[in-house]
């Protein structure tokens, strides 16, 4: 069995007019490359979605779009991205009732596997797009969204964690954030994350090992849509 995580996907076939080409070649006909570059994904293995699946502005526009992710193969767990605007974060558990067996939704929650539990949270990063005030405030909900996730699993008897968020787990230039904090206190083995699109991004956070945590960039263009084996 084997783990391996994407994030990213921007999937639009709801909303054409979304063209992500626009960003670069990288991001053409991504959805049939994906499908090539999980061929290796066998059904008992995990693949984890790191956020920003669909632009969809509500779950109706999305549902051609979860369809696509849930033939995927492997068992698929999601992460909430700044983008997914179908997903109230609050309604987790009906999305996870309504697509139980083929989807699993991962917000103030855990997925188990083996001895790991999968932690998570969209987090968030200062990128000056709002007053530091207002980042405070949704840094604290994504920290307490984090808590929760890490002390289901806890209770649940898991002392082994990989913990995935979809903003990167600093902001540019911290060398530490409660989300770091967060992820030394638990002891979690690697932190997983995404949203960093383009070149120029690729380095806003940390990659490698740091204080004993191993972290991953996995957003889609990045990988160039071929999804990362974590474990
Ligand atoms: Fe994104
Ligand atoms: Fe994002």
């Amino acid at each position: 069995m084997a783990v391996y995580a994407i994030g990213d996907l921007h999937l639009c076939f709801s909303r054409p007019e979304k063209d992500m080409t626009v960003f670069g070649h990288v991001w053409k006909n991504r959805e049939k490359r994906l499908l090539k570059n999980v061929r290796k994904v066998g059904p008992e293995d995990v693949l984890l979605l790191l956020g920003d699946h669909s632009w969809g502005r509500n779950l109706a526009e999305c549902r051609t779009d979860l369809e696509y992710i849930e033939n995927l193969p492997g068992k698929k767990v999601l992460l909430r991205g700044n983008h997914d605007r179908f997903w109230d974060a609050k309604k987790t558990d009906r999305l996870n009732r309504e697509y139980a067996g083929r989807l699993f939704f991962l917000q103030n929650n855990f997925y188990p596997y083996q001895d790991y539990a999968f932690v998570g949270t969209k987090g968030i990063a200062f990128e000056n797009l709002c007053e530091y005030e207002q980042f405070e405030k949704l840094r604290d909900r994504e920290e307490q969204r984090l808590l929760e996730s890490f002390q289901a699993a806890q209770t649940a008897g898991f002392r082994k964690f990989i913990m995935l968020l979809h903003f990167p787990p600093t902001s540019i230039g911290e060398q530490e954030s409660v989300f770091t904090k967060i992820a030394e206190d638990y002891g979690a083995e690697q932190v997983i994350y995404a949203h960093c699109h383009g070149i120029d991004r690729y380095n806003d956070s940390f990659q490698g090992e740091v204080r004993k945590v191993f972290y991953r960039l996995a957003s889609g263009d990045y990988l160039k849509f071929k999804p990362v084996r974590i474990l």
